[in-house]
């Protein structure tokens, strides 16, 4: 008996077998983007759907819609449990100690601009918030504009030559003025997951508050809020296989009392008159007005279909497709990765052409990959670049929707080098 037979991976010639997605029948977006000629690439800007997703989605219109935590009757007490067992499903899933630690907003930017409206009374000028230079706007406009109201400082730690913030640099950034850290765990451009434990405890050993920007984080890898120990965790649903129009802000009850309420509406008040109002605490007291009900219930629909998929199949798959787009990517000539990505995706460039005419022919051949700043601008700008092509994975790619993407590609630079 020959190896191949021992072996069923490798072939006679020792290839390996490519990689296929055992869940992709699971998402019918993709199978109708591939049906359309589409090869989906770009789940880092938003993730497609499980088909338990849209039941849910369909079962609560189609079963009687109903609002929250507003009415006694039979529909209204049936969302409101379907919505409060969603919040129980994220407690769970990111292991914090309290459901009422998870806030739902309409998305993670509405929720960074939530924590910045919500602290701004406690800074004086002259206190610092410190950030990193590679994040996104939505962890950088809130910060920068609340800086310009209150005449604070913007602290920007510098990265390394790997693309990780700079450790020495931000023992000497994070001082006796920080206020508030807020980096991210995993870089939407570059695709490393940051110090994180480090960065926490320099800025604890300050007395300031700290933040992660867990939206790309969380969906690669289960994360543990308490063991990781921020005051506050922002992620997005639309990336973890759930609906758009969902945020989740999730924080430590001390941090939590410290926000001062946004927005006012229904809902979030526990008494008011024509003059003045009291107001709930967290998390109901920061969901002012009608709430996106059947996206939060149809996200616990997702939810409950990722925790019930092997985690360490998911995550072997996401490596070793990561893997061979890494290996594909530096075997051709020319193509310069940004830092040293090292989980569900890579951007890149190729010296002497434009990303924008690259990104044409790619979306012309039917890849769905994004291209552009990707809501980096400054790195972007640091790094020299107008722009960079960027690839993303999700647990529904496979082998074939990379080598389809490396065809086209070649194609591509042939007709542009
Ligand atoms: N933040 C998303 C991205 O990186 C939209 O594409």
């Amino acid at each position: 008996m020959g190896i191949a037979a021992l072996n069923p991976s490798y072939g006679l010639d020792c290839l390996p077998m490519p990689i296929h997605s055992p869940w992709r029948a699971d998402f019918p977006g993709i199978q109708a983007l591939a049906a359309e000629g589409q090869t989906y690439l770009d789940s880092a800007a938003t993730a497609q759907k499980p088909q338990a997703m849209l039941d849910a989605l369909l079962g609560y219109y189609a079963g009687g819609a109903a609002n929250v935590h507003r009415a006694q009757h039979l529909p209204g007490e049936r969302a409101t449990r379907a919505f409060e067992a969603t919040r129980e499903k994220i407690a769970r899933w990111l292991n914090a100690p309290d459901a009422q630690q998870i806030i739902f907003t309409r998305s993670a930017t509405e929720a960074f601009n939530l924590l910045a409206y919500g602290l701004e009374q406690r800074l004086q000028p002259g206190d610092e918030i410190v950030i990193s230079t590679l994040e996104h706007h939505a962890n950088l406009l809130p910060w920068q504009q609340l800086a310009l109201r209150r005449q604070l400082k913007l602290v920007v730690l510098p990265l390394d030559n790997h693309g990780l913030i700079d450790l020495t640099h931000a023992a000497q950034l994070i001082g006796p003025r920080t206020r508030l850290l807020a980096v991210s765990q995993l870089s939407n451009v570059l695709g490393c997951w940051q110090p994180l434990e480090q960065l926490l405890a320099l800025a604890e050993a300050q007395g300031a508050l700290t933040l992660v920007d867990g939206t790309q984080g969380v969906v690669h890898g289960r994360q543990d809020m308490q063991a990781l120990g921020c005051d506050f965790y922002i992620c997005s649903s639309h990336k973890l296989y759930g609906p758009d129009g969902v945020g989740l802000l999730y924080g430590r009850p001390q941090a939590l009392e410290q926000l001062a309420h946004w927005q006012f509406g229904g809902e979030m008040l526990l008494h008011t008159d024509y003059s003045n109002a009291s107001f709930r605490p967290a998390p109901l007291g920061f969901e002012a007005g009608t709430p996106p009900i059947a996206s939060v219930i149809a996200l616990g629909a997702s939810l409950d279909y990722l925790s019930n998929l092997d985690a360490s199949a998911v995550s072997a798959h996401e490596t070793a497709l990561h893997s061979e787009l890494l290996t594909g990517l530096r075997q051709r000539q020319d193509i310069r990765l940004l830092g040293s990505p090292t989980v569900a995706l890579a951007s890149f460039v190729v010296d002497g052409v434009h990303n924008a005419d690259l990104a044409h022919l790619l979306t012309e051949q039917g890849i769905a990959v994004r291209a552009g700043h990707h809501c980096a601008m400054p790195l972007l700008q640091g790094l020299g670049l107008s722009g960079a092509i960027r690839v993303s994975l999700g647990l529904y790619n496979d082998a074939d929707d990379l080598q389809r993407f490396f065809s086209a590609l070649d194609q591509a630079l042939e007709l542009l080098q």
